[in-house]
């Protein structure tokens, strides 16, 4: 069988770093309620003009050059964003111009903060099917613009980032030793739209319009609907949770996070978190973390990786890759 196998990372994070400290001079807020609740201190904020294809465009340069891979090699671009430069076209399209592609297909997809996971499966299904024998995944938001900033119980959450994988057909056995993507499982129920939604768009308010968000409710179905995804990776490949190497989870609240952990019995050093620096940076945060643990020297080669993310929709989902 044909796998999907990850063959380099790369990020990229705005140089403005806003804390928790500084946002408590704007608003009623402090460090201490925004620590407590979330596990964020700070998060990136882009610059204005600085916009999501900016920072996908150096995440993407960053992914090939870890990968040792050049444009020439790729055959596919999926972005995942909220935030899109422009309604039309996909701000893929725009990485595409910038790397010097001149080939291939580039396009969006849009699950919210289940969107990198959403944008590996699409990427995984055209390479395993054959019409792509490479691809860029990429997560990438300047979330912070669809920000309502008299909203404290929003605004303090999120941060503006990009992350990006480089993806490498490789044929394989077909069994759970097998190196690269061995399985995604996506899920939707667009009943809960009115629970986390942006309040505008072009065929509603002709505006970007503001994020909303039921926050407690949120949090409920999170815990639920993340361990129907991570059950559904673990049971459709026989692995035990003691496999596991690394959990590395859409960051979207430290407690989330934990109770994952918790629930795959995995030790805190194996939970990549990077929620207290980035804040939630959407469809950017599981790529971001991936990178980091790849540059750091934590995932190794053969090592076992879950990721799992939810979000608006509600979306979510999981992924179970062999590094
Ligand atoms: N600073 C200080 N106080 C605040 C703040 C703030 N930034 N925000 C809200 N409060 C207050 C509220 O007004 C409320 O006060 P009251 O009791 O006097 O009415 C109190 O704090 C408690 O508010 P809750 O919203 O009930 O607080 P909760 O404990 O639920 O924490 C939070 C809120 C952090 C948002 C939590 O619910 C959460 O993380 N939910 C999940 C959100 C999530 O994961 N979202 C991302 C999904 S991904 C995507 O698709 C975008």
């Amino acid at each position: 069988v044909i796998r999907s196998l990850v063959a380099g990372c790369g990020a990229y994070l705005p140089q403005k770093v806003v804390t928790n400290a500084d946002l408590a001079t704007k608003m009623a807020t402090s460090d201490e309620w925004i620590r407590q609740r979330t596990g964020i201190r700070q998060r990136h904020v882009a610059a204005q003009g600085e916009l999501t294809s900016h920072l996908a465009i150096n995440a993407a340069e960053a992914a090939l050059a870890d990968a040792g891979m050049t444009p020439d090699e790729l055959d596919l671009i999926v972005l995942a964003t909220t935030t899109p430069d422009e309604t039309f076209p996909a701000t893929a399209t725009r990485v595409q111009a910038a790397i010097g592609m001149h080939h291939g297909m580039a396009f969006d997809v849009q699950a919210v903060c289940s969107g990198f996971v959403y944008a590996l499966a699409v990427a995984d299904n055209f390479i395993k099917v054959g019409q792509a024998k490479s691809a860029l995944v990429i997560g990438a938001e300047t979330f912070t613009r669809i920000l309502d900033w008299n909203d404290r119980g929003t605004s303090v959450l999120f941060g503006d980032g990009a992350g990006a994988v480089a993806l490498k057909a490789v044929e394989s056995k077909g069994d759970k030793s097998d190196r690269g993507v061995l399985s995604t499982h996506l899920f939707s129920d667009g009943r809960y739209h009115d629970m986390l939604y942006v309040d505008g768009g072009p065929s509603s308010t002709g505006k970007a319009g503001f994020v909303r968000m039921e926050g407690r409710e949120v949090f409920r179905h999170a815990v639920t609907k993340l361990a129907q995804a991570v059950d559904a990776a673990i049971a459709q490949n026989g692995v035990s949770e003691s496999e596991i190497d690394w959990l590395v989870p859409h960051q979207a609240n430290l407690r989330i996070i934990d109770s994952m952990g918790q629930r795959l019995k995995l030790p805190p050093e194996k939970v990549v978190v990077t929620i207290d620096r980035h804040a939630n940076t959407s469809a950017a945060s599981i790529p971001l973390a991936l990178a980091e643990a790849k540059a750091d020297g934590r995932i190794k080669p053969g090592q076992l990786v879950l990721l799992e993310a939810m979000g608006g929709g509600f979306t979510w989902g999981s992924a179970l890759l062999r590094w």
